[in-house]
C-alpha cells in the first residue's frame, strides 16, 4: 500500500511478509475508518505537527508533506477513508543501493533535476555560468478556502517555485500547476517545465490513452505500464490527433464500473508531454507539462513561467466512472458558463459536405430554407466564403466577404436565417495563410519559418506566428470586425495543418523558442477577448476533426468537433473513445450523406442520426438531395432529439457495450442528473448466424422508481412492458430486435410521477 512504500522494496520471504502484512493492517484500518471518520476532511488542511498537507472531497483524499530534507514528498493519493494518524509524516526513502540513492527514488511533488535523480524532472534549468544543478526545498505555503499553495526555493539560487493545488470538492479533481520565478539577478533558461508529477499508489498499472490520425481519432490504447518510460506527447505546436493529453492507470482487472482508476488530463493546446514511468522501486510517476523537445524559455531576472494546468483525479469505481466525474467536471468548471445560453447545445446545419467551397447567397438560402423545415436551430456557413477562396490553394488570411459569391455582403443571409428561425454561424481558420493571398503578399514575415529554409506547406497553408504581437492583434482587429458588422452567433474556428520550421526571426537567439507557449497563449487571449467583447458567441474547436481537444482550448470554447470522419459506423468507435476524456456535450455529430465518403458505406437515415445522437446532434448532408420521406424523418428525429438532448449532452453516460475491438454490437446510455430520463442508443453492425442481440441490462436508474418505455427507433421483443420499475429495467433488461446489417435502436423510459 502506499503508505509504506517508503521503504525498500521486500528483498525475502520475511520481508515479504511484513511488506503483507503492514499493507493488511492499513487496508484495515481504512475499512475501521469509515465507521470512525463521523465529520468530513476540511477540503485543505494542514497539520503543522507532521508537516503534512491535506487536499480533500467527500471522496478522495490527496497528502504529501515536508520530510527531513526539506523536500515535497507526495504521500497518498485514493478513498478519502485514511484516517490522518495513518497519514505518516513525510520520511525518504532510504535508496536502494548506491547506484539509486534517496534523492532519487523519494517521491517528489516537482522534482526538478539535480543531485541524484534519475527519472522525468518536472523542473530542469540552465543557469549563465554552466550550473544546472536545482534541488527544490520547501519554503512556505499558503492555504485558503479549497486552494493550497506552496513556494518552493533552491537549496542556494533564488529560483523559487510556486505549487498551486486545487480540489473540487465535487469530483475529487485536483487541478495543479506551478510558477517558476527567477530571482538570481541573472538569466537563466528553463529547459523543461511541467505542470505536476503525479506520484500513484505502489501497485501494478495498465496505461490506458487516446490515440489517432486525421478521419481516425480516438482510438483507446490500453497496455501494461512497464519498467520503462511511455511518453504520450505532441511536438506538433498544438495538441494533435496522435495522442490527446489524457491518461488512466488502473490495475489490470479494472472495468467500465469496478476497480480503482487514477486519471488525468492536461490543459494545454500547444506542443505537450506526457510522461509515465515506474521509478527504481516499482512506483508509478506520471509528469506532464510543456513538451521539453526543442523548448528553452529563458528568464530574464524577475521574470517567471507559468506551467498549463494538469488536472487528475481518482475514483474507485471503474473507467465509467472516471469518465463520468471527468464529464461532469468539464461541464461545472472548464466549460464556458452556460448563463447566458440557456439552452442546450443547439441542433445545426453546415454547409461543408454538401457544398465544398461552392458557396454563395443562392445555394446557401436554399440550404437555409430546407434546414428549417427540420428543425434546424442554428445555420452554419462553412469553408468558401472569403477571399479568392475557390478550392483549398488561395484565400485563407483575406477574411473578406466574396463579392462575386455575396454580391450584397452576408447580411440578406443572416437576416433569412433568422427570419428562417434559426441564428448564424461561419467558419473561420484564422491562424493560417494561404501564400495565394494578399494578407501573405502584404507579410511574409508573419508566418512560422527559419529565414533562408523551405517554409513546409500543408494543405496549401502555412501557419500565421501568433506569437507575435502585431500577428495577434491584427487577427483579433479582423474577427472583432467581422462579428461586429454581422450578427454571428457561432464560429466554427478550423486549424488544418501542424507546425514546420517554427522559427521567430524577429526574436534574440536565446528567446525564439518561446513561441511554444507565446502562441498558445495569444491564442487563448484572442478567444477570451472576443467572448468578451462577443458575450453571445459560441465557438467550436475544429482542427480538421479532433486535433485540438484539450481542456485549455475548452476554458474558451462550446464543442468541438472530433473527426472529419462523419461514416456513423465509424464514429461510434471515435465516439467512444472520445467519451473516455470528454463530454459528449460538446461532441458535434453531424448527419451526412449516404453512401459516406470516407468508405463507401450505404446506411439507412435512421442509423446516422441514432449514431450523430448520441453527442450534440449537427446534419451535414446535401439536403437538396433528399426526398419527402428523408425530410419526414429527419423531422422526427430532430424533434425527439429536442426531447432528450439535456440527458445526452448533461447526463451520466454509461458504455454499455463497447463497438471496439471488432465488436457487432455497441450501446450507450446517458442518464439525466436527477435520474428522471435514460436514453439508450444500441447498434447492430451485423446478425451473425441466428444470435439475437444481447439483452442489454440498464445502469444509474432509481430502481424504486417507475420508468416508461418509449421507441424513438427499433423494437423490443414482445411482452416487454410499457412501463416497470427501474429495478426491473437494471435486472431482467431489455431484448431489443435488432437484425440484419448496419440497424440501430433508440428507447427513451421515463420516470413516471407517482
Ligand atoms: C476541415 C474541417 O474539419 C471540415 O469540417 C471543414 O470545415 C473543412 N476543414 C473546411 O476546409
Amino acid at each position: 500500500m502506499w503508505a509504506f512504500t517508503d521503504e525498500c522494496p521486500p528483498q525475502g520471504r520475511n520481508d515479504t511478509m511484513r511488506h503483507q502484512h503492514r499493507s493488511v493492517t492499513l487496508w484495515m484500518m481504512l475499512l475501521a475508518s469509515t465507521q470512525v471518520l463521523g465529520a468530513a476532511r476540511e477540503p485543505v488542511d494542514y497539520n503543522p505537527d507532521t508537516h503534512v498537507f491535506t487536499l480533500s472531497s467527500p471522496h478522495v483524499t490527496y497528502a504529501f508533506g515536508v520530510n527531513e530534507r526539506g523536500e515535497l514528498q507526495s504521500l497518498y493519493w485514493g478513498d478519502h477513508r485514511v484516517p490522518d494518524d495513518a497519514l505518516p509524516a513525510a520520511k525518504p526513502d532510504t535508496g536502494s543501493s548506491s547506484f539509486d540513492p534517496s534523492t532519487g527514488s523519494t517521491p517528489q511533488e516537482y522534482p526538478a533535476w539535480g543531485s541524484a535523480f534519475y527519472t522525468e524532472p518536472a523542473l530542469k534549468v540552465s543557469f549563465p555560468d554552466g550550473n544546472r544543478d536545482l534541488v527544490l526545498h520547501y519554503l512556505s505555503h499558503t492555504l485558503s478556502g479549497s486552494h493550497v499553495s506552496v513556494l518552493l526555493k533552491d537549496i542556494s539560487r533564488d529560483v523559487r517555485v510556486e505549487l498551486r493545488y486545487d480540489i473540487d470538492p465535487d469530483s475529487g479533481i485536483l487541478a495543479r500547476s506551478a510558477r517558476i520565478e527567477n530571482h538570481t539577478g541573472k538569466p537563466l533558461s528553463v529547459q523543461q517545465a511541467a505542470a505536476a508529477t503525479w506520484n500513484l499508489p505502489s501497485r501494478s498499472y495498465e496505461l490506458y490513452s487516446l490515440s489517432g490520425q486525421w478521419a481516425s481519432e480516438w482510438h483507446l490504447d490500453r497496455r501494461p505500464v512497464l519498467p520503462s518510460q511511455t511518453v504520450l506527447e505532441s511536438r506538433r505546436g498544438s495538441t494533435g490527433e496522435q495522442n490527446n493529453p489524457w491518461f488512466a492507470l488502473a490495475p489490470a482487472g479494472t472495468s467500465e464500473d469496478v476497480g480503482p482508476v487514477w486519471f488525468g488530463a492536461l490543459a494545454w493546446s500547444g506542443s505537450w508531454r506526457i510522461t509515465v514511468e515506474p521509478d527504481i522501486m516499482r512506483r508509478v510517476r506520471v509528469t506532464g507539462g510543456y513538451n521539453p523537445f526543442d523548448f528553452s524559455y529563458r528568464l530574464a531576472p524577475g521574470e517567471s513561467l507559468d506551467t498549463p494546468v494538469f488536472f487528475a483525479g481518482y475514483t474507485p469505481g471503474g473507467l465509467g466512472e472516471a469518465s463520468r466525474l471527468l464529464h461532469r467536471f468539464e461541464l461545472m468548471h472548464v466549460l464556458p458558463p452556460l448563463a447566458p445560453h440557456p439552452r442546450a447545445r443547439p441542433v445545426l446545419y453546415n454547409s461543408w459536405e454538401a457544398t465544398q467551397f461552392n458557396v454563395n447567397e443562392a445555394g446557401q438560402l436554399k440550404l437555409a430554407e430546407m434546414a428549417a423545415r427540420i428543425g434546424i436551430e442554428r445555420f452554419v456557413m462553412d469553408d468558401g466564403w472569403f477571399g479568392a477562396r475557390d478550392n483549398d490553394h488561395a484565400g485563407l488570411g483575406d477574411w473578406v466577404v466574396s463579392p462575386r459569391k455575396f454580391p450584397r455582403g452576408l447580411q440578406p443571409l443572416i437576416e433569412r436565417v433568422h427570419a428562417l428561425g434559426m441564428d448564424f454561424g461561419l467558419w473561420v481558420e484564422p491562424e493560417m495563410v494561404n501564400p495565394d493571398s494578399d494578407l501573405y503578399r502584404h507579410h511574409p514575415d508573419w508566418v512560422l519559418n527559419f529565414p533562408g529554409r523551405p517554409r513546409t506547406q500543408g494543405r496549401n497553408q502555412l501557419v500565421l506566428n501568433l506569437a507575435r504581437r502585431d500577428v495577434r492583434d491584427h487577427l483579433f482587429n479582423v474577427l472583432d470586425d467581422l462579428l461586429t458588422h454581422n450578427d454571428i452567433a457561432f464560429l466554427k474556428w478550423d486549424y488544418n495543418r501542424n507546425w514546420s520550421e517554427p522559427g521567430w526571426p524577429e526574436q534574440k537567439p536565446e528567446d525564439q523558442q518561446k513561441v511554444y507557449v507565446a502562441y498558445v497563449q495569444n491564442l487563448y487571449w484572442i478567444l477570451q477577448h472576443l467572448r468578451e467583447r462577443h458575450p453571445k458567441l459560441e465557438i467550436e474547436s475544429c482542427s480538421g476533426g479532433g486535433g485540438r481537444v484539450d481542456l485549455g482550448i475548452m476554458r474558451l470554447t462550446d464543442e468541438v468537433w472530433p473527426s472529419d470522419n462523419t461514416d456513423p459506423f465509424d464514429r461510434l468507435s471515435i465516439q467512444d473513445g472520445f467519451t473516455y476524456a470528454y463530454t459528449p456535450g460538446v461532441m458535434m455529430a453531424w448527419v451526412t450523406d449516404s453512401p459516406n465518403w470516407v468508405n463507401q458505406r450505404s446506411t439507412s437515415l435512421e442509423y446516422r442520426f441514432l449514431s450523430s445522437m448520441q453527442g450534440s446532434l449537427g446534419i451535414g448532408a446535401d439536403l437538396s438531395h433528399w426526398n419527402g420521406q428523408d425530410f419526414e424523418t429527419a423531422r422526427r428525429l430532430v424533434a425527439e432529439y429536442k426531447s432528450l438532448r439535456t440527458t445526452v449532452q448533461r447526463g451520466n453516460l454509461y458504455r454499455l457495450i463497447s463497438p471496439r475491438d471488432g465488436s457487432s454490437y455497441s450501446a450507450t446510455e446517458s442518464v439525466s442528473s436527477d435520474a428522471g430520463q435514460a436514453v439508450l442508443f444500441a447498434f447492430l453492425h451485423s446478425s451473425s448466424l441466428r444470435y439475437p442481440y444481447p439483452r442489454i441490462h440498464l445502469k444509474g436508474l432509481d430502481p424504486q422508481a417507475r420508468y416508461r418505455l418509449r421507441m424513438v427507433a427499433g423494437n423490443p421483443e414482445e411482452g416487454t412492458p410499457p412501463e416497470a420499475s427501474g429495478a426491473h429495467w437494471m435486472s431482467d433488461g431489455i431484448q431489443l430486435l435488432l437484425k440484419g446489417d448496419f440497424q440501430a435502436a433508440a428507447v427513451v423510459l421515463d420516470r413516471v410521477a407517482q
